[in-house]
């Protein structure tokens, strides 16, 4: 399988970075061709701006947008990794999503409401958080961590087989703790098709 990873996290020594690797190492064990879109190193401009609005709007794809929109259609699955954020995804990531994903290419409208068009699609997506779960349990926060890219972007798009994990905590965790996580990453990798 085709597989984006699209990978948000400032810090190349990150924890998030070491999920990456794992993810996308058991990936490449399970024969997936893989992609790895790491919107910081690549100085991705996330600003979608006056021009480019102008137009797409007149059904013209500027050309920064087609390349990332060449290996969204290239992929039959994504993987989104990155740390929560003001309990969204970084803006690094929520402009990666302003820019690509399109209406006509993402999602269309018809007179039956709005039809996603990634249906086929399969998504993973990984997210770390410094709060603790107690935390977002207690301040009924929890549906504020998924809502924004599992059914506000992904969904919207038709992309429903959404696999997710949340690792809370992550500054507190023991070492044994982060040994089991990056394990996990490695076992979802290898078994994101199945
Ligand atoms: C700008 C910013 C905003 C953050 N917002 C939240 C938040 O809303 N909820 C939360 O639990 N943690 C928040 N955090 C903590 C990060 O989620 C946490 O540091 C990160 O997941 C740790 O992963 P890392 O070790 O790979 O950096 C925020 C951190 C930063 C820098």
């Amino acid at each position: 399988m085709n597989t984006l990873i699209v990978y948000t996290h400032p810090n190349p020594t990150s924890f998030n970075h070491a999920i990456l690797d794992n993810i996308s190492e058991g990936l490449k064990k399970a024969g997936h061709d893989v992609r790895i879109k790491d919107l910081y190193k690549e100085n991705f401009d996330p600003v979608l701006h006056a021009e480019d609005l102008a137009k797409l709007q007149t059904g013209d794809i500027p050309e920064r947008i087609g390349k990332q929109q060449e290996d969204l259609l290239w992929a039959e699955g994504l993987v989104f990794i990155y740390p929560l954020w003001w309990f969204d995804r970084p803006a690094m990531l929520k402009g990666w999503f302003d820019l690509v994903l399109t209406n006509g290419l993402a999602f269309e409208y018809s007179d039956k409401g709005v039809r996603g068009l990634l249906k086929h699609k399969k998504a993973l997506v990984i997210i770390t958080a410094g709060g603790s779960k107690q935390y977002f349990i207690d301040t009924d926060a929890l549906q504020l961590i998924h809502r924004p890219v599992t059914d506000g972007t992904l969904s919207f798009c038709g992309i429903n087989d959404v696999t997710h994990r949340i690792y809370y905590d992550v500054a507190n965790l023991s070492d044994d703790e982060r040994a089991d996580i990056l394990k996990e990453s490695a076992i979802l990798g290898e078994t994101f098709a199945d």
